[in-house]
C-alpha cells in the first residue's frame, strides 16, 4: 500500500482501514518517509476528521511503534494527565496524596511546552532531583514509596514524536483525533492501567470551549477503554492560572504549602477532585465520598507532605525543601506589578500570562534554552476580585531587569479590569466517570 493512496482516501473523506492506519503509523516512524507525505496526510485528517474506530486504531498503532511497558507496581498503576495549563501544579499535590492513601502513582511527565509549564522542569528545581531513572528504579520507587514522577523512559511512541513536530509547523495541532491519539499513544505505551485525564478549558488551554473540551475528553476516554484501561476525565477551567504561583521553584513551593495545609484554593480543589478519581479507578476507594475522606485525612495528618519528602529522597533530591522552602532556588529581585485601573478583574489572557513566565526565563523559547528555576510570579488577585489602581496585582521574582520589563508588559496586557463584577465559572466544568456517565456540576 502506497502512502499516496492513503492520502487520497482521506482527502476524499473516507474512513481509513485498519491496514491503512498501520501503514501510516509505520511510515511516521520510518526516517525514509518524506515529511511532505506525512504532512499532507495530517492536513487531510485535520480537515476531514477521523471516527472513533480510526482514532483508537491510530493510537494503538502509534503506541506500538516503540516500547510498550507493562509495569508491575504491586497494585493498579494509576497515571494522571493534564492537557496543559499555567500554574497547573496538581501532579505535585496529588501524586504524594494519592500514594499516602495507598494508590500506586506511576507518572510520566513532560517538560514545558509553549506557554505551559512542565512537571519535569518544576521537579528539577529541587536540588539533586533526578527525573531520568532506569525503568527498574522507577518501578521500585512506585512499589516502595507509592509514587514516582519521571520524564519519559525508553522510547515511547516514536511515531508521535515525529508527527507532533510536523503538526507544530503545519497548522495541524488543533485536531481532536490527532490530539487524542498523540496523548493516548504515549499513555498506553507507558503502561498505566488506570488513567485520569484533566482536560483544560479556556484562554490558557488547547481547547477554548467546554464543548470542544468534552469532545476531546470523550475521544481519549473511548481510546483508553477500547484498550482495556480504566478511564475517567475532568474538564477544568484554565482561564486564569490554577495556583497563585507561576514558575518552577515557585510552583514547587506552592505545592508544599498546599500539602502542609497552609494554602487552599483552586489548586487544592482540583487536585482533590482528580485524586478522588484516581483512588476510585485504582480500587483503593469504593465511593467518591470515601475517596474524598481518605484524601482529606491524609492532608490533615500531613502524610501527603511526608510522602513527597520520601519521593524526593528516593529520586536523589534534597527533601529538606519540604520543611524549609527557603532551600529552593530564590530569585535575586522581587517587585510588585501594579493595577492600572480600578474595577473588577474580569479576564486574564492565560496564554499571555504563561508567556510572561517564559519571558522571565521560567520556560524555553528555543529547544536548547536553559531554564532559570527561581523566576516567575505570584498572582495576588483572581478573576472576580476587586482591584484599585496602584494596588499590587502580582509580584515578579526575577534575576534580569530587562526580562522583568518584558514580562511585566506581557502580564499587564494579559489583564482586563472592567467596571462590572463578573462571576467566574466553577473550576470543574464537567466530569466523565469510569462507566462513561457524564456530569456537569453546577
Ligand atoms: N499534547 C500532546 O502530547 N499531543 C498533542 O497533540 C497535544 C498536546
Ligand atoms: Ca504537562
Amino acid at each position: 500500500m502506497a502512502l499516496i493512496d492513503i492520502i487520497n482516501h482521506k482527502k476524499l473523506g473516507f474512513a481509513l482501514s485498519a491496514g491503512e492506519i498501520q501503514e501510516f503509523a509505520g511510515a511516521a516512524k520510518d526516517p525514509g518517509t518524506p515529511d511532505y507525505q506525512l504532512a499532507a496526510l495530517l492536513m487531510a485528517i485535520r480537515i476531514n476528521g477521523m471516527d472513533a474506530r480510526e482514532t483508537a486504531e491510530l493510537t494503538l498503532a502509534m503506541a506500538h511503534t516503540g516500547d510498550m511497558l507493562s509495569p508491575d507496581v504491586g497494585g493498579v498503576a494509576v497515571d494522571k494527565h493534564s492537557t496543559g495549563g499555567v500554574g497547573d501544579t496538581t501532579t505535585l499535590v496529588l501524586a504524594p496524596l494519592v500514594a499516602a492513601c495507598g494508590g500506586r502513582v506511576l507518572k510520566m511527565s513532560g517538560r514545558g511546552l509553549g506557554h505551559t509549564g512542565g512537571t519535569v522542569d518544576k521537579l528539577e528545581s529541587i536540588p539533586g532531583f533526578q527525573t531520568e531513572l532506569p525503568e527498574g528504579d522507577f518501578l521500585r520507587i512506585v512499589r516502595e514509596v507509592g509514587c514516582c514522577v519521571v520524564g519519559q523512559t525508553g522510547e515511547l511512541a516514536p511515531a508521535d514524536k515525529r508527527l507532533y513536530a510536523l503538526r507544530d509547523v503545519t497548522g495541524t495541532v488543533d485536531s481532536i483525533p490527532l490530539i487524542a491519539s498523540s496523548i493516548m499513544s504515549k499513555k498506553l505505551a507507558g503502561g498505566a492501567q488506570a488513567i485520569v485525564l484533566d482536560v483544560k478549558c479556556g484562554s490558557g488551554a488547547l481547547m477554548k470551549t467546554p464543548e470542544d473540551s468534552l469532545l476531546l475528553a470523550r475521544a481519549m476516554v473511548d481510546i483508553g477503554q477500547r484498550n482495556g484501561r480504566r478511564m475517567a476525565a475532568l474538564i477544568t477551567r484554565m482561564d486564569e492560572p490554577l495556583g497563585s504561583h507561576v514558575g518552577n521553584a515557585l510552583e514547587v513551593k506552592e505545592a508544599i504549602d498546599v500539602l502542609a495545609g497552609r494554602v487552599g484554593g483552586p489548586l487544592l480543589q482540583v487536585s482533590l477532585a482528580l485524586g478522588t478519581r484516581m483512588l476510585l479507578l485504582s480500587g483503593v476507594a469504593d465511593t467518591a465520598q470515601q475517596a474524598q475522606e481518605m484524601l482529606d485525612s491524609a492532608l490533615r495528618a500531613g502524610s501527603g507532605l511526608s510522602k513527597l519528602a520520601e519521593m524526593i529522597t528516593a529520586q536523589g533530591g534534597d527533601a529538606r525543601v519540604c520543611f524549609d522552602t527557603g532551600l529552593l532556588p530564590q530569585a535575586r529581585f522581587q517587585r510588585p506589578v501594579k493595577a492600572k485601573a480600578t474595577g473588577w478583574l474580569s479576564r486574564m489572557d492565560t496564554e499571555l500570562a504563561g508567556e510572561a513566565a517564559r519571558l522571565l526565563g521560567a520556560g524555553r523559547r528555543r529547544k536548547d534554552d536553559v531554564i532559570d528555576p527561581a523566576v516567575g510570579y505570584m498572582t495576588l488577585k483572581r478573576l472576580g476580585d476587586k482591584v484599585v489602581a496602584g494596588e499590587a496585582v502580582a509580584r515578579l521574582y526575577y534575576n534580569d531587569e530587562a526580562l522583568a520589563v518584558q514580562a511585566e508588559e506581557a502580564l499587564q496586557s494579559a489583564l482586563t479590569v472592567s467596571p462590572d463584577k463578573p462571576s467566574p465559572a466553577p473550576w470543574i466544568l464537567a466530569r466523565i466517570d469510569q462507566d462513561g456517565k457524564e456530569t456537569s456540576p453546577a
